[in-house]
């Protein structure tokens, strides 16, 4: 049966179901709006719209709302509705969070969150509900491998991918006392895993020798890097890999400048969020730092240049990775929902126009594995003049370990 016809006959089924007061009819769920009075497609956004990550929040949001307003703010032939909850990037608020959009809100896909821990408690219930979700920026590697779900994409990376090239390319140049440093939950100890892989699949290949002489975990969202920063000093390792992002980030920067490390010999480096989004804020002190992300401001293909121009134009400032996941996010649903022409009940073949999307992302062309987390390059980067410039690509297409993930 076409598309279409299905469309058609499982409209006039649905209708007739409500008619009746028939809930589920086998074979088909009904859908949920009359013919000529549509209803508005709910969008659930659960991000940071405070705390240390609320820039990260805005600028998903404000990307997504770009993406959506550049078709009318209609998907599928239906209009959209953005309903958008503050995460505070509090894992011990996400349960009641997800379950405000899901049961209260009834939202049809849930976009979010920041925060790995916020992640894993909104996927259960995403798992549990069946609710379509993307995640257009929290990296917890589990869901993308053993938690992985039909209903559950993501737009961003997972957090082993952008640690792996910062790893090999610090073996790869020799760097042979190396110190990691990291906010101490999931999303830092996963990144420094993908370090730790990377370095030491880089030292294989290289026949070098090298260690990771200590691994220091900073509570989340601790800001005071004083004891650390000496602990560094007096270690003296050739590099140090690390996970910050936004407001912490925009402080350990300045913080080891001002400490004296920039000039130490000591080179810090990290995953791209050290200086994503926040070069400005850092100024002076981001100068010549080395990252590794899946994207970079000065990424020379025509999707990233338009886009960079039209988010300035409309939001006033500089597009970064995470406006960039959310477009893709926004992108995701928008593929979604139109090959259903908007039925939410045509899950099946909106899940599979979704897991086989190609989309022309300001980073490049992006695919999904076979567990919905991109498939994509990875550049390494240096501060030049406030921005985060490409300096070549680090490693290629990287696909994330998805061990565990059964669509079943
Ligand atoms: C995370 O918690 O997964 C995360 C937060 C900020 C940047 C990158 C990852």
């Amino acid at each position: 049966m076409s598309k279409k016809t299905d469309f058609t006959r499982r409209r006039a089924l649905g209708l007739m179901g409500a008619a009746a007061g028939v809930g589920a009819v086998a074979g088909f769920t009904p859908t949920k709006f009359a013919i000529g009075q549509q209803a508005k497609v709910r969008i659930g956004t659960l991000l940071p719209y405070s705390g240390t990550y609320a820039r990260l929040g805005e600028a998903i949001t404000n990307a997504m709302v770009m993406r959506f307003a550049q078709g009318k703010d209609m998907l599928g032939g239906r209009e959209i509705e953005l309903i958008r909850l503050d995460s505070e990037a509090a894992p011990p608020k996400a349960t009641e969070n997800t379950s405000k959009l899901v049961n209260s809100e009834k939202v049809d896909f849930l976009v979010g969150p920041v925060h790995s821990g916020v992640a894993m408690a909104m996927a259960k219930i995403a798992r549990e509900e069946g609710v379509m979700t993307v995640i257009p920026n929290a990296g917890a590697d589990q869901i993308t491998g053993p938690l992985c779900a039909p209903n559950i994409f993501r737009s961003s990376f997972s957090n082993w991918q952008p640690g792996y090239p910062m790893g090999r390319v610090l073996a790869e140049e020799g760097k042979k006392r190396v110190v990691t440093c990291y906010w101490n939950y999931g999303a830092g100890q996963q990144s420094a895993q993908g370090f730790k892989d990377g370095y030491a699949d880089g030292l294989k290949e290289t026949g070098g020798d090298g260690e990771i002489v200590k691994e220091i975990g900073v509570p989340f969202p601790d800001v005071e890097f004083q004891s650390v920063l000496s602990e560094i000093a007096a270690l003296k390792p050739d590099a140090v890999y690390t996970f910050f992002a936004g407001g912490g980030a925009v402080k350990f920067v300045k913080d080891w400048a001002a400490a004296g490390l920039k000039d130490s010999g000591i080179e810090l480096t990290g995953a791209g969020f050290l200086t994503e989004g926040v070069t400005e804020a850092q100024g002076e002190a981001a100068e010549g730092i080395r990252t590794t992300l899946h994207y970079a401001d000065t990424l020379d293909n025509p999707v990233n240049q338009v886009f960079r121009r039209n988010y300035r134009e409309m939001w006033g400032k500089e597009a970064d990775v995470y406006a960039v996941q959310g477009y893709d996010a926004a992108e995701l649903i928008r593929i979604g929902l139109e090959a259903v022409d908007g039925d939410m009940g045509a899950r099946g073949e909106m899940v599979a126009a979704m897991e086989n999307a190609v989309i022309d992302s300001p980073r490049g062309p992006l695919k999904l594995s076979a567990a919905h987390n991109p498939v994509q390059n990875f550049y390494l980067r240096k501060v030049t003049n406030g921005v985060n410039a490409v300096e070549r690509i680090a490693v290629e297409a990287l696909s994330a370990p998805s061990q565990g993930c059964s669509m079943g």
